[in-house]
């Protein structure tokens, strides 16, 4: 089918490259990312998918610190976990960089001066943190006290973990520093500022023009402006992290993490494109009108990319602000949020030492966290494992192709004398393929899942109701046209699955001839028919059921 192709950036957070994944942040963002992604590409979008090792902030430095190295080699240890974590879980990164690259540093400049030369980033005499005691002026991170807002007495100088209001260090009521419990003093030291007071007019008539966002993630944007942007300074006094254009600080400042890791949605959209051979590509998906971009993050992340990235894109003035910021609330294992701070968890690593990638991928994507925190056991991975995607779905392909197999020699029967019920069967799954589309295409991932597998439920329902094992015996023909038509509906069903189990739906699409290639221009997003006198080939076995517990 020929379709226009839309250029489609899927822009995942990126996580601090210091420790490993859990199956939370999976959830939260890389999971969504990709689904959406494959989804787009089967419709034939050009998708452009990157995201890296966030590389600095004191998340690294903190780390480095107690091992006694250096904060890049805490970077290059779990830089290529985080790789092999993609491979294994299916995760189809165009990209997975660092903001440790050169191109990362300089596309971060170019932007910072962009902006100062607009106006929107202006030096100032500041107050900073101090720790007497420590006798050196304090990260934020390192900075702890009560939240102005919300009164949450261990928020952080950074971001206030209870309310998710992002903070300036001297916010805080009580401020004490990490490193020796001491009061922080002020200290006048220079810094940049990026003076969002400035944006903020233009970033509420943004919002306010955003349509289908989720509830949450909107609402908690707009209050976030109309409770007043203040200008945010945008170095801070450190030795990690982006160097600064020109020397006007001096040795010993660094642009704040925050500033750079935003601008790595950019700064690997253009590596990308360096390394595509056409160093200009990456301009489709940033300049161009007909592009969209999707920001797959954790709600911890939403005011960084519902306003400040915005922000910097609005200083920028040339490149388009996000389309959509579909951000996740938090899943929780047995009561414990899942983050990397919090410790609890195992990792993902752990997970697919003992079951297949595409069974995981499927338990989690029926929790997606989408509109309220959710919660998933181990026994509940299971029982979605062994209950649906085995007892359902793949039992679902696995008796009709046998049957097919056993009664007609793996020949694809043809359909005699379809019956009302038969063209229903169809119907109803090519229905599901259209609306599982238009969820995707609302980043409902998870309705559209539901989608898939309520019309697998169905199918299995018309076996049951038609009994073509019994009628094999009695009347052939009519036995072939009911496997016939079973076998059009999974041929749909396994278009709608193939986001969320792309291995397995790679496996049925060969055993049904028809092998997906993911074209740009072409839409794959409809069911193929499988014409009767097809032979079929061989189908592996897709999915194994889980035997006991996961972690005896
Ligand atoms: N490293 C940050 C975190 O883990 C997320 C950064 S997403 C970004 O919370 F791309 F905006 F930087
Ligand atoms: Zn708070």
């Amino acid at each position: 089918m020929a379709a226009s192709s839309r250029p489609i950036l899927v822009a995942v957070a990126w996580p601090y490259a210091n420790g490993l994944q859990h199956l939370g942040h999976i959830a939260g963002a890389y999971l969504p990312g990709d689904i959406f992604a494959r989804y787009h590409r089967r419709r034939g979008n050009r998708v452009l998918m990157v995201s890296g090792s966030d590389a600095h902030g004191t998340p690294i430095t903190v780390r480095a610190d107690q091992e006694g190295v250096e904060p890049a080699a805490v970077v290059e240890r779990f830089h290529p976990e985080f790789l092999r974590t993609w491979e294994r879980l299916g995760i189809s990164f165009d990209l997975f960089t660092t903001t440790m690259t050169e191109n990362h540093h300089e596309v971060t400049r170019a932007l910072f001066t962009r902006l100062r030369d607009r106006g929107f980033i202006e030096l100032r005499a500041s107050e900073q943190m101090y720790d007497p005691e420590a006798g050196r002026f304090l990260p934020d991170r390192y900075v702890e006290g009560t939240c102005p807002h919300c009164g949450y007495t261990e928020a952080r100088g950074d971001q206030c973990e209870n309310c998710g209001r992002t903070l300036d260090p001297v916010d805080l009521i009580g401020p004490r520093s990490r490193l020796t419990g001491a009061a922080p003093e002020l200290r006048e030291t220079d810094h940049f500022f990026l003076l969002l007071s400035r944006l903020e007019p233009e970033l509420l008539e943004w919002l306010e023009s955003r349509h289908g966002w989720r509830r949450h993630v909107l609402n908690w944007s707009l209050q976030f402006v109309k409770d007043g942007l203040h200008d945010r300074a945008i170095t801070r006094d450190l030795t990690w992290g982006v160097r600064l254009p020109g020397d006007e600080l001096g040795e010993g400042k660094r642009i704040y993490v925050w500033f750079d890791a935003v601008i790595g949605y950019l700064s690997a959209s253009i590596e990308w494109a360096g390394r595509s051979g056409d160093p200009e590509a990456w301009r489709a998906w940033w300049e161009g009108r007909d592009a969209a971009s999707y920001y797959f993050v954790g709600k911890d992340n939403i005011p960084f990319h519902t306003v400040i990235w915005p922000a910097i894109l609005l200083g920028h003035g040339d490149l388009e602000l996000p389309t959509h910021v579909p951000a996740n609330q938090y899943v929780t294992f047995k009561g414990a949020k899942a983050s990397k701070s919090a410790g609890v968890g195992r990792t993902v690593a752990d997970y697919l030492d003992r079951m297949e990638p595409d069974a995981l991928r499927y338990a989690l994507a029926c929790v997606l966290p989408e509109q309220n925190d959710t919660e998933l056991t181990d026994d509940e991975l299971v029982r979605r494992v062994n209950d649906e995607l085995v007892a359902v779905w793949g039992n679902l392909v696995n008796r009709v192709v046998s049957m097919i197999g056993r009664s007609f020699a793996g020949t694809v029967p043809s359909a005699v004398g379809p019956v009302e019920d038969d063209r229903a069967l169809v119907a109803a799954v090519d229905a599901a393929v259209t609306e599982s589309g238009q969820l995707l295409e609302a980043v409902e991932l998870r309705a559209g899942l539901r989608a898939g597998m309520g019309a697998a439920q169905a199918v299995n329902a018309y076996l049951n109701r038609h009994e073509p094992w019994k009628l094999a015996r009695t009347d052939a023909e009519r036995a072939g046209t009911v496997l016939h038509h079973a076998l059009q509906a999974v041929a749909g069903i396994n278009v709608v699955l193939s986001p969320y189990v792309p291995g397995a739906s790679a496996a049925v699409a060969e055993a049904l001839g028809q092998p997906v290639t993911d074209a740009v221009g072409t839409d794959g997003w409809a069911r193929t028919p499988v014409p009767g006198g097809q032979r079929l080939g061989a189908l592996p076995p897709l999915f194994a059921k889980l035997e006991g517990p996961l972690f005896p």
